[in-house]
C-alpha cells in the first residue's frame, strides 16, 4: 500500500548533535514514522544517527546561506518538500551585559535570531507551493523573566519569541502553522558549549567579584533535576504532530515556575531573582 505524505511527514532540524535536545527530537520525530533529516555543523557530531535509514544526515551551519541553500537542494531532490522545520540550533551566551563583548551578543542573535529565520525564508517557498508546512521555533522560558548574567541569550531569544508570533500570522494564508516550543531545563550540552565560549570572554572590570556566580549562570538549565531530553522531545513531538498544533508549547523542568513568574510584578521578579542568581 502506497503511504500518502501525511503518514510520513519530511522533517529538517537543525543542531542535531548528540546530547542535545535535537538529537532527542530527531529520534522522537523518527519514532513517529516522519523521515528526518537530521542537521548539525558536523556529521561526526551524530554518529548513531548514521546507518539508520529513517534519517537523511547533511551538514548545516545556520549562519551560512550557502550552507542552507545546499541542504535545502538535496532535499528537495531527494523527497521533493519539507513538511516540518525545526529551527533548533541555538547558542547561550553567559556574561554581564555592561562588559560582554558586543561581538559575542552578535554571534548570540546570528545565531539564534538570524540563523533561525534564514531557514523559515528558505523553507517558506517550498511549503506555500504545497499550501501546507510546520514551522516551530525553539524559544526559553527564560524570556518570561529575564533574569542576569544571561541577557544577551534571553534578548535573542525573546527575539525569537516575537518573530514567531508574526510568522504565525503572516503564514497563515499559506496554510503554514508556526509554533513556539519553549523549553524549560533540558538535559543537554548546552552548559558545557556555555563554558567553553565563557572562557574566551575578557576578564570582567567591574563584575570580577560576581566571576563565580556567572559562571555558575551557564549550567543553570543543568542540574540535577532538568528533564531528560527524551522525555521532553516525547512531550513536543506528539504536540507538533497534532492536526491542529499548539502556538504555544512550554514544557520542562522550571517551565510552570516560569510561567508564573511572567505574571508577578517587577518587583517580586527582582527579589526572586537578586535571590536566586545573587547580584
Ligand atoms: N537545554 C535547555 O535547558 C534549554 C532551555 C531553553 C531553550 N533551549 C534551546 O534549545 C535549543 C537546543 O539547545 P540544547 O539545549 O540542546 O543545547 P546543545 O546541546 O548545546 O545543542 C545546540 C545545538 O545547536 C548547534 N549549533 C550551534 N551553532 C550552530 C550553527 N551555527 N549552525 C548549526 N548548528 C549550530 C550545536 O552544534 P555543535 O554541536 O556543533 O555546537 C548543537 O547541535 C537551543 O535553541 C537552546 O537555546 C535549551
Amino acid at each position: 500500500m502506497a503511504f500518502s505524505d501525511d503518514d510520513h511527514p519530511v522533517v529538517l532540524i537543525t543542531g542535531c548533535s548528540r546530547g542535545g535536545i535535537g538529537h532527542a527530537l530527531a529520534r522522537a520525530f523518527a519514532a513517529n514514522k516522519c523521515t528526518v533529516v537530521a542537521t548539525s555543523r558536523s556529521r561526526a557530531s551524530m554518529p548513531d544517527l548514521d546507518q539508520d535509514p529513517r534519517f537523511f544526515l547533511q551538514e548545516l551551519d545556520v549562519l551560512s546561506d550557502q550552507s542552507v541553500e545546499r541542504v535545502l537542494k538535496n532535499v528537495m531532490e531527494k523527497y521533493g518538500r519539507i513538511d516540518v522545520l525545526v529551527n533548533n540550533a541555538g547558542i547561550q551566551c553567559v556574561g554581564p551585559l555592561a562588559e560582554i563583548p558586543v561581538s559575542a551578543i552578535h554571534h548570540t542573535f546570528d545565531t539564534n535570531v538570524y540563523g533561525s529565520l534564514r531557514l523559515v525564508q528558505a523553507v517558506v517557498p517550498h511549503m506555500a507551493t504545497k499550501k501546507k508546512g510546520k514551522i516551530v521555533n525553539v524559544g526559553s522560558v527564560t524570556v518570561m523573566a529575564p533574569g542576569p548574567w544571561a541577557g544577551a541569550y534571553t534578548a535573542s531569544k525573546a527575539a525569537l519569541h516575537a518573530l514567531t508570533d508574526t510568522l504565525r500570522l503572516e503564514l497563515r494564508h499559506f496554510g503554514i502553522d508556526v509554533i513556539n516550543v519553549v523549553p524549560g531545563a533540558v538535559q543537554s550540552n548546552i552548559g558545557n558549549s556555555a563554558v567553553s565560549s565563557y572562557n574566551r570572554m575578557p576578564e570582567w572590570n567591574l563584575y570580577k567579584p560576581f566571576e563565580a556566580v556567572i559562571r555558575e549562570r551557564a549550567y543553570f538549565s543543568q542540574r540535577s533535576k532538568s528533564t531528560p531530553s527524551d522525555e521532553f522531545a516525547k512531550n513536543t513531538v506528539a504536540a507538533v504532530l497534532k492536526k491542529n498544533p499548539p502556538a504555544w508549547f512550554s514544557s520542562g523542568h522550571y517551565s510552570s515556575i516560569m510561567a508564573i513568574m511572567y505574571h508577578l510584578p517587577l518587583c517580586i521578579k527582582d527579589f526572586i531573582m537578586r535571590k536566586t542568581m545573587k547580584c
